[in-house]
């Protein structure tokens, strides 16, 4: 059978974020996060559970990173919890916070896996939200200082630093849909929080740079490649929009373009933004988030496939399609098509040019669990894991600097409003017990660490 393999020095990782596994909510002097608090609020998370105790990692983690070396995982990506270190958000700083992630950092080193840092991914100090959150410039200068404090204490040893975590996913499903902390539910305050985030980036990299010599930094974007649902001109502007507002409007700033223009017009036109464009951009900001970056991260589980429902006939129907047969649909109710990788990051690589891609985040949500044979057999996961692996070897071919792939998760963990509802693991988590057991995945993934590379039935030479 063919095998597809990587180059040479590719990274082999998982990923972790601080809410979703550490527990240990209130321990050691960590502050309350806006997650805390919309976990606690009645209604918000399917299960009614929340992140105090989740996969308790604040005091296995020993164990954790045994399970990675295990694994023969070259690489980590953990988040830090920000009301670990700066409880208040901004001011005193909590050295039991920066102890646990400096232990954190020391053993991963002492077992030959390099730690990839994310700073935000989600867990904002509930005071700041009280201050205004996202949507108030002032946060940003807080996240700045936060990356300081962070950097200077483990810049010596973490060598990638990753600023934000899917600023969309905080934007909008946080500030417009309130799907997510804080929950609150306002365009305007959405486009503003964005914009702080991507200026806290720009801004935070140089603090990085100047802590951290040597280091790579980057940003961590999500995708959802869109395609049009027919070839109409309705269908294609539905495309165009999604397009606009879930990738351009991050991308295009970053790489010094400012916002889109048709995203702008078409916020305008809904009275999402005034009618002389975004009030909270001020001169030197687009200077500031094009700062030059040493990767993008990418996040990648599905496509969006987009319908135009104000067109009469479509208008109840769902705006995005999707035409996989249910067998192809992961727990999450999202689409399996790893052929979007591989278009995706081509065409990252094509139109922005990052200096590296890393793969951050790709995986999917199965739910089985221990079967009589104390194993957990998620072919399902794997074959996923395998097409997408693949997607990316031919985008690798394809002349895609990819450097680097982080399965989400390491662990099963708490799935933010859905709670403990979705298994996203490739190490079962017992949360009773806090027992884990590699799945059946984890054990084909080490295999394939050690090869470098994936056996295919076929090899697809589409480029
Ligand atoms: C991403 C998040 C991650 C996890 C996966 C399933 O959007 O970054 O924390 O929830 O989705």
């Amino acid at each position: 059978m063919p095998q597809l393999t990587f180059p040479e020095n590719f990274l082999w990782g998982a990923a972790t974020s601080s809410y979703q596994i550490e527990g240990a909510w209130n321990e050691d002097g960590r502050g309350e996060s806006i997650w805390d608090r919309y976990a606690r609020t009645p209604g918000m998370i399917l299960d009614g559970s929340n992140g105090d105790v989740a996969c308790d990692h604040y005091h296995l983690w020993r164990d954790d990173i045994t399970l990675m070396k295990d694994l023969g995982l070259h690489s980590y990506r953990f988040s830090i919890a920000w009301p670990r270190i700066l409880p208040r958000g901004r001011g005193a700083v909590n050295q039991a916070g920066l102890d646990f992630y400096s232990r954190l950092v020391d053993t991963l080193l002492e077992q030959g896996i390099i730690p990839f840092a994310t700073l935000y991914h989600w867990d904002l100090p509930q005071l700041l939200e009280d201050q205004g959150g996202w949507p108030a410039r002032t946060t940003a200068e807080a996240f700045v200082e936060y990356a300081d404090v962070v950097s200077r204490h483990l810049g010596d040893r973490v060598k990638h630093w990753i600023t934000h975590n899917e600023p969309w996913v905080t934007g909008i499903l946080g500030y417009k849909d309130g799907t997510k902390a804080p929950g609150v539910r306002d365009w305007g305050a959405a486009l503003a929080a964005s914009h702080h985030q991507l200026l806290s980036h720009g801004w935070a990299v140089p603090v990085l740079r100047r802590n951290s010599p040597g280091a790579e930094v980057g940003i961590t974007l999500n995708f959802n490649p869109a395609v049009p649902a027919s070839p109409s001109a309705a269908d294609f502007d539905a495309y165009r929009k999604f397009d606009g507002h879930f990738h351009r409007w991050y991308l295009d700033p970053l790489y010094g373009r400012h916002y889109p223009a048709d995203s702008v017009a078409d916020y305008i036109a809904a009275g999402h933004l005034p009618p002389d464009g975004p009030a909270f951009v001020q001169p030197g900001d687009f200077a500031a988030i094009a700062v030059p970056t040493d990767f993008l991260g990418v996040n990648f589980y599905n496509r969006a496939v987009m319908r135009n429902t104000s067109v009469p006939e479509h208008e109840n129907l769902p705006q995005t399609v999707f035409p996989a047969p249910r067998s192809e649909w992961t727990d999450m109710g999202w689409e399996v098509h790893a052929d979007s990788l591989y278009e995706l990051l081509a065409r990252l690589h094509f139109d922005y040019r990052p200096a590296k891609l890393y793969l951050t985040e790709n995986g999917a949500a199965y739910s089985g669990g221990l079967n009589g044979d104390g194993r957990v057999h998620d072919e399902r996961r794997q074959r996923y894991l395998r097409d997408h692996f693949a997607a990316a070897q031919r985008a690798i071919a394809a002349g895609v600097p990819l450097a680097g792939y982080f399965v989400w998760s390491l662990l099963d963990n708490f799935e933010w409003e859905l709670g403990y509802t979705q298994r996203f693991g490739i190490v079962w988590v017992d949360y009773e017990t806090q027992e884990r057991v590699l799945k059946d995945s984890a054990l084909w993934y080490r295999e394939v660490i050690a090869a470098n590379g994936i056996t295919v039935d076929s090899v697809d030479h589409r480029c």
